[in-house]
This record gives structure tokens, C-alpha cells and sequence, in this order.
């Protein structure tokens, strides 16, 4: 991947998801002092990113390092960062390290929970956006990239199909095609935490559009009803 390009899209993503937070924060009714705390915890979310990509030449975590943590080094040595109050620093620095796992710790505090949640919630959707905009090409290199070089083929996976049916988000190892990472990015859903943030998924039609890619098979159909039937009842509860 060409290197000025890398940075561009991270770098667009990261306004994009400041973007996001903003729409939730307002929509969560956060006040001034945890919008902010909330900026900058989108604005870092990804900062050591560009470190990755210009110490090894990749976004993939596990050719280099984990770049949540880079991140959190890169906003503890912001000149900002030592101004802050304890609580928020430790907040900032949680909501960072995990916003790219797979699945949150149990988190006790509530307020770090929110927090965590949100910068989770307002990057999943811009990765939607971004990875739907990539679809559109197939031959597309970047996009093989980020679909871990998985072979263009038309199977899902068994594991898979049966992840998204239990509610389960689908694990990077169980993928072994580009539909299964389709299927992937749908289930992203479940760890959507925010009435609000499936409002602009409804909104942007991100499930449909993926699905739209998809071939019309038991395995893709019985996933998507699944995951369109969990995104109407967090409209009724
Ligand atoms: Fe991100």
C-alpha cells in the first residue's frame, strides 16, 4: 500500500470518527467535560497507526504490534495529556487500549464503560462506511488487504454462519474466505452498544449494502435474518 495513501485514510478515518463521536456524544447528552474527554479519545483512537505503518509497513497487528497500545503511547506523550485530571487520563488511556479487541473487559465503572463503548461504537461505523466504499471493487489491492488476502470465494464457513446465529461476533480465525469477512463486518452489530449508533446504521443502510454483496445462500440468508431481526428488537426494548 502505497504509503501517503495509508496515512490519508487513516488519517480521514480518524476525522470521520471524531465526526461519529460528536453525533453520539450529543445524542448521549454527555456534557462539555466528557465531549471533550470523548475527542480525544477518538482523535488518538488510531495515532499509532502512522507509527505502525512507517516502523514495519502494515496495519496488520500481528506482522508489528498492537497499534491500540502504540496508541496510548502516543497520547500519554501528547503535551496536553499531563494537564488532565487522573480519572480522565485513565479513562482516555482504557477507552484507547481497547477499542479494537474483540470483546471489552467487564468493566465496574461506569463512566469508563461509556467511554469505552463509545469510541467502539463510532469507529465500527466509519469502518462500515470505509469497507462498504471498498466493496465496490474487487480487483480493488487495498482491499485485499484488509480482507487478510482471503481467497475470493463463494462458500462462508460453517463456524461463522453459526457465530452470527448465536449472536457472536465472528472470530478473525474462523474466517476462510472474502464472504466469511463480509459476514464479519455484519456481525459487528452485536457489539453495537448505543440506541443512537443503530439509528445512523439504519440510516446508511451499512447491513443492507454488505449483504448486497453477498450470494443469495441458505447459510448468508438465515445470518442476515438473524442479524436484521437483533436490529429491530433494540427498537422495541
Ligand atoms: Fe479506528
Amino acid at each position: 500500500m502505497n504509503v501517503q495513501r495509508s496515512i490519508d485514510l487513516k488519517k480521514n478515518h480518524t476525522l470521520r470518527v471524531v465526526e461519529n463521536t460528536g453525533k453520539l456524544a450529543g445524542a448521549l447528552s454527555l456534557n462539555d467535560e466528557q465531549k471533550v474527554i470523548a475527542e480525544v479519545i477518538a482523535l488518538y483512537h488510531d495515532a499509532g497507526r502512522f507509527l505502525q505503518f512507517t516502523k514495519y509497513g502494515t496495519f496488520n497487528d500481528e506482522q508489528s504490534e498492537d497499534h491500540a497500545l502504540l496508541s496510548v503511547a502516543a497520547v500519554t506523550e501528547a503535551p496536553f495529556f499531563a494537564g488532565l485530571d487522573e480519572i480522565s487520563q485513565q479513562i482516555i488511556k482504557m477507552a484507547i487500549q481497547n477499542h479494537s479487541k474483540i470483546q471489552l473487559p467487564n468493566l465496574e465503572d461506569e463512566q469508563m464503560q461509556l467511554f469505552c463503548q463509545l469510541i467502539r461504537d463510532a469507529d465500527k461505523l466509519d469502518l462500515w462506511a470505509m469497507i462498504i466504499n471498498q466493496f465496490r471493487d474487487r480487483s480493488n489491492d487495498d482491499m485485499k488487504v484488509i480482507m487478510y488476502n482471503l481467497p475470493d470465494l463463494n462458500p462462508v464457513s460453517e463456524k461463522v454462519v453459526k457465530a452470527i446465529q448465536i449472536g457472536k461476533l465472528v472470530k478473525k480465525e474462523d474466517m476462510k474466505t472474502m464472504n466469511d469477512f463480509r459476514l464479519m463486518v455484519m456481525s459487528w452489530v452485536f457489539d453495537l452498544n448505543f440506541r443512537a449508533s443503530f439509528n445512523i446504521l439504519n440510516q446508511h443502510r451499512y447491513i443492507e449494502k454488505v449483504y448486497d454483496t453477498l450470494p443469495k445462500q441458505d447459510g448468508i440468508i438465515n445470518a442476515y435474518r438473524t442479524i436484521k431481526l437483533f436490529i429491530e428488537n433494540k427498537f422495541v426494548e
